[in-house]
């Protein structure tokens, strides 16, 4: 049918525009976010007139109403065999990570001296871990006491709890994102795509009170907002820190993060 043929004609398109401008962004290493691809898609699709644009919005509702729209792919570094991670952006990963998504999602697997020789040095893993308090214990009358974090101690929890986690997102429970990262399908696509995702739904389509529609989250509403904007961070690296730069890069930390022996196997 129709709508088959634009949909492929449409998929083309968009691949094609997505590895052209991810080939000529190599340098700064930003992909581009999915809602310019829809826009290309868009464009390209006006050559079909207004039919082409109802059947996007139609693919968008009857995919995300199964499992979300299924995320583009990428051309990670770290997808190919024989290649590793890109340390720079794991490192950038880390910080967009720490200073925006930790403040409501755990990564249990991780702890501090993980990061030493993949993205910062053991004095600068030290001092980062300095920076937390922990409780330990008991000392020797019994008492637990606080002290600065050692590389050792793993990454802190934003809350103590599920309860606690979910009484400060309107019931909706941050997933540790160790575990998200194995939980769905198209690891560092997904969650690039995710967080550059968010869209306002289409026409005719509700969403309840705090929740927010992105069509690559199943079922299209999600209970996070969208949280990455342009300058949201600053990079020390000086790399210019997009929606779409960050996305990245907590993207590939958290690929990393799902699977810190990655890089072991492949010396
Ligand atoms: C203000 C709190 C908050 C912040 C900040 C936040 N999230 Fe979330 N996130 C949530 C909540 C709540 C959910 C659960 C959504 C749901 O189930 O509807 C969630 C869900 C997710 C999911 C799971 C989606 C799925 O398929 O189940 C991923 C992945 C994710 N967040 C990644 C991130 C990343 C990466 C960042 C940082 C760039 C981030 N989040 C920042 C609250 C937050």
């Amino acid at each position: 049918m129709f709508s088959n043929i634009s949909k492929r004609a449409v998929r083309n398109v968009s691949r094609v525009a997505t590895q052209a401008r991810f080939n000529s962004t190599k340098v700064a290493g930003e992909f581009s976010s999915p809602l310019n691809r829809l826009a290309t898609a868009g464009a390209a699709a006006t050559i079909g007139g207004v039919t082409t644009y109802a059947y996007l919005n139609s693919t968008v509702m009857a995919d995300a109403s199964a499992e979300g729209l299924h995320p583009p792919a990428f051309p990670w570094s770290h997808n190919s065999p024989l290649s590793t991670f890109d340390h720079a952006s794991i490192r950038r990963g880390y910080q967009v990570y720490k200073e925006v998504c930790s403040t409501c999602h755990s990564l249990d697997r991780i702890a501090f001296r993980n990061l030493i020789d993949v993205s910062h040095t053991e004095d600068e893993v030290k001092a980062l871990a300095e920076e937390i308090e922990v409780e330990d214990g008991p000392n020797d009358v019994g008492e637990m006491f606080q002290r600065p974090g050692k590389p050792s101690d793993y990454f802190p929890r934003p809350y103590p709890n599920e309860e606690a986690a979910r009484a400060g997102n309107a019931g909706a429970y941050p997933p540790d994102l160790s575990l998200i990262f194995k939980g769905r399908h198209g690891g560092a696509d997904y969650i690039f795509a995710l967080l550059t995702g968010y869209v306002d739904p289409p026409a005719g389509v509700e969403i309840r009170e705090g929740l927010n529609f992105n069509p690559y989250f199943p079922g299209g509403a999600i209970a996070m907002a969208r949280v990455l904007y342009d300058g949201l961070v600053e990079y020390e690296d000086g790399t210019p820190a997009t929606a779409s730069q960050m996305a990245k890069d907590v993207s590939t930390f958290l690929s990393w993060s799902s699977e810190p022996e990655h890089e072991e196997r492949k010396k």
